[in-house]
């Protein structure tokens, strides 16, 4: 499998299916043919283009309900439970944060913010999503055994570095990929320092990835 990073929280899980995780980048284009869209929460930087798609959306039910109403294919579902969409299998975990879904005028309630736990190919990611600390990541650690986390560090709205690398410390998966920091002023961080803290006090791997990199999981 392999993961590649669009930049901000926007990431693609590419094996036997291609997933797309919250289709938002701050510039350009996504160029990605999806066979999934996964959508951790209604934010703007999150939910993104999601309802341009015309395949399966797995997302919380208040997210689900919005987009069919635009037209979209969902797989509407809640935190701590498991659908398998296509053959791959879809996990919604907590996260501690806020969802809103925009439109014109005010908006609505989204739900519930979540993360995934995806497994396919016998590889499992967890995408932590927007969240604060929470030591039930522990928790989801021990029940999915992730391979790979993708964890945000950019503070203000989410977790820090210092906070992430607890996060990374309660998940035990070997492999941290930092997301959603210095996609804009005020979420800036110095990544070196959050990879070379868990790099040379923990047994896990920090790979960071510029936006439009990938990281190949060996299988
Ligand atoms: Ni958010
Ligand atoms: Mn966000």
């Amino acid at each position: 499998m392999k993961i590649t990073y669009l930049g901000h929280a926007c990431v693609v899980l590419q094996g036997s299916k291609c997933i797309l995780i919250d289709p938002f980048i701050p510039d350009g284009e996504i160029r990605v043919t999806p066979d999934l869209v996964a959508v951790t929460h209604a934010h703007a930087d999150h939910m993104g283009i999601a309802a341009s798609y015309a395949v399966p959306i797995i997302t919380n039910n208040e997210i689900a309900h919005y987009l069919r109403g635009k037209g979209c294919i969902t797989e509407a579902m809640n935190i701590g439970g498991t659908i398998v969409v296509d053959g791959i299998s879809f996990t919604m975990t907590q996260a501690i944060h806020s969802s809103w879904i925009e439109d014109e005028g005010i908006g609505m309630y989204g739900g519930s913010a979540a993360g995934f736990v995806i497994r396919m190919d016998g590889k499992t990611i967890y995408h932590v999503g927007d969240t604060g600390l929470f030591s039930d990541m522990r928790l989801i650690g021990e029940l999915y055994h992730p391979d790979v986390a993708l964890i945000p560090i950019g503070g203000r709205f989410t977790m820090g570095p210092r906070e992430g690398m607890m996060a990374a410390e309660f998940i035990g998966a070997p492999i941290v990929i930092p997301i959603h920091y210095n996609t804009f002023d005020k979420i800036r961080q110095d990544v070196s320092e959050f990879a070379r803290a868990i790099n040379e006090t923990t047994d896990m791997k920090t790979v960071i990835l510029e936006p439009g990199m990938e990281y190949k999981i060996k299988i």
